[in-house]
Parts: C-alpha cells; sequence; structure tokens
C-alpha cells in the first residue's frame, strides 16, 4: 500500500455527499455519514512485520473487510495510512469538517503524541481508537495511550476484528446521537 488510500466507496461512483462545513461552523450533511480510518507508522508493512504479534493480514485486508464492514453499516470509509506524524494530524484536522467519526491506529504515535491527542480533542467527532495487539499485556511503556484520552472507545488485542468492532462501535454512537 503506497502511502494514503481511499475506499471504492468512499473514493468511486458511490461517493458521500461531504461537503467542508459552512461559515458557520455547521457539520457537512453526509450521507451514508463518511467516517475517516486512519493508520499510523509502520502498518504498511502489515503482514510481514512481526507476524507473530500482528498476524499475516495486510493493511489492504484490513482496508477490504472495513469496507465490507462499512457496507454493512451503511456508512463509507475514507482508509489511509502514514509513516508521518505531521500527515496524520493533518488528516484529523480535515476530518473535522469532512468526516462523522475517526476510527484511528495511530501505532507508535498512540503512546507519543500529545499532538495528535491534542487534534482528535479539538475533532469534535466521536473517535475509537484501535490495537492490533494487546497493548497492555506487552512492554508497560505501550501501556499508556494519549490518544486514549480523546477516544470514546478503545478496541485492543482482537486482531483486524477489532477496526470492524470500532466501525460497530462509531455506527452505534451516531445512532444514538440522532436519537438525543
Ligand atoms: C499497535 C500497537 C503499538 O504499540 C505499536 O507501536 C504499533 C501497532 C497495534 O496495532 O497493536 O505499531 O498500534
Amino acid at each position: 500500500m503506497a502511502g494514503a488510500s481511499c475506499s471504492a466507496r468512499a473514493c468511486g461512483a458511490e461517493t458521500p455527499r461531504a461537503t467542508r462545513a459552512d461559515r458557520t461552523g455547521r457539520k457537512p450533511h453526509v450521507n451514508p455519514p463518511l467516517i475517516f480510518v486512519l493508520n499510523g507508522p509502520n502498518l504498511n508493512l502489515l503482514g510481514t512485520r512481526q507476524p507473530e504479534i500482528y498476524g499475516h493480514e495486510t493493511l489492504d485486508d484490513i482496508e477490504a473487510l472495513c469496507a465490507e464492514t462499512a457496507d454493512a453499516l451503511d456508512l463509507a470509509i475514507d482508509f489511509r495510512q502514514t509513516n508521518v506524524e505531521g500527515e496524520l494530524i493533518s488528516w484529523v484536522q480535515e476530518a473535522r469538517s469532512m468526516a462523522a467519526g475517526i476510527v484511528i491506529n495511530p501505532a507508535g504515535y498512540s503512546h507519543t503524541s500529545i499532538a495528535l491527542m491534542d487534534a482528535l480533542l479539538a475533532s469534535d467527532l466521536p473517535v475509537v481508537e484501535v490495537h492490533l495487539s494487546n497493548i497492555h499485556r506487552r512492554e508497560s511503556f505501550r501501556h499508556l495511550s494519549y490518544v486514549s484520552r480523546a477516544a470514546q472507545g478503545v478496541i485492543c488485542g482482537l486482531g483486524p476484528h477489532g477496526y470492524a468492532l470500532a466501525l460497530r462501535g462509531i455506527a452505534g454512537i451516531l445512532a444514538q446521537a440522532e436519537q438525543d
């Protein structure tokens, strides 16, 4: 996978009607709701990177699972990966006006990036954090995630299935918000 990518659902003929927030700051009307699925550093190496920890599935496999899950939930996704902290932060800022929610695996930046946490807090969007591995069973430096402070939910240790659960979580949060 070369840097950023987005799912056929989000980029193709079925592109959701997403427009930037207008000057009043109103959220754009988007149907189906667009969810940014953001992936941090080294996740482009999935499939070959420490498979005993991260498994054999590639990021393309995870994107396909997310696209399938989003379809079933009547959501659209924009699936991206970057190795650059600033780019991840810019995407979170972009989501602020473009998306209804964020699923994020911040990878190593989970444990280091106050700036990413700040961007997520500023997004004012429902955020679900995902980790393929159970970070709490691993080295102590992985036990703290700054990103978790900005997340409504955190899923870890369930491999790629965690992404599908995160999308379900976001769908539930959005449905609840519509009722409130
Ligand atoms: C990870 C866990 C992080 O600690 C690590 O730096 C990663 C991947 C996971 O998905 O399990 O790169 O986020």
